[in-house]
């Protein structure tokens, strides 16, 4: 961890491992129940435990006051016919922020707040988005065969809540039948 003004060069599609102090690798087994087909999920995962997504993250102490950044990977593929995307989450503390900037591929975010609202915003190189307060997000590589490479930052006392989207799922999902990247109701989601 940096401590004092410090800076860190990010170049668009050339992430230095070397840089950050932190590496989390997800894969599919970590991703139990949240994609449609679950069929399609049994296959793959008996195959192999596919590495979905990757975060390397610039550490600092996870109190108000603080920010926590990073750089997240999301690799190209699908599970039957919906995109490899993140968990994703409310903030702990629900009415923090976050700001990510895509530096390269090409994806979505998916939104959505506690009281029904929802939002997919497409990301691109150069498309620095918004997750306002209260917001659930979860980024999806929608590209084709590129990772979906993006920096975050938000306050670093906001927390993870994964249990409310592991258990309820998001209102919408991302899905290719054919005609490229569609937005569909989620049919198991649980309010
Ligand atoms: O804080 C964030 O929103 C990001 O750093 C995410 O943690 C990252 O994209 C990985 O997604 P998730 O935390 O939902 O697994
Ligand atoms: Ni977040």
């Amino acid at each position: 961890m940096a401590d004092g003004p410090h800076t860190v060069f990010i170049e668009a599609g050339k992430v230095r491992p070397e840089l950050f102090d932190a590496h989390i690798e997800r894969r599919l087994s970590s991703m139990k129940g949240q994609y449609l087909d679950q069929e399609a999920y049994r296959r793959m995962l008996e195959e192999e435990d596919r590495l979905l997504y990757e975060v390397y993250e610039l550490r600092r102490p996870e109190k108000e006051g603080e920010l926590l950044s990073g750089i997240s990977i999301v690799h190209p593929g699908k599970v039957g016919e919906e995109y490899f995307m993140t968990k994703g989450h409310f903030h702990e503390v629900l009415d923090t922020a976050e700001i990510y900037w895509c530096l390269s591929g090409r994806g979505v975010m998916v939104m959505e707040t506690p009281e029904g609202e929802w939002s997919v915003k497409d990301l691109s190189p150069g498309t620095v988005l918004y997750v306002p307060p209260r917001w659930a997000h979860r980024s999806v590589n929608t590209g084709s065969g590129e990772n979906l490479v993006t920096f975050f930052v938000y306050p670093a006392h906001a927390g993870h809540d994964y249990g409310t989207i592991e258990s309820k799922g998001f209102r919408k999902l991302m899905v290719d039948r054919g005609a490229g990247a569609e937005v569909i109701d989620n049919p198991r989601w649980r309010g």
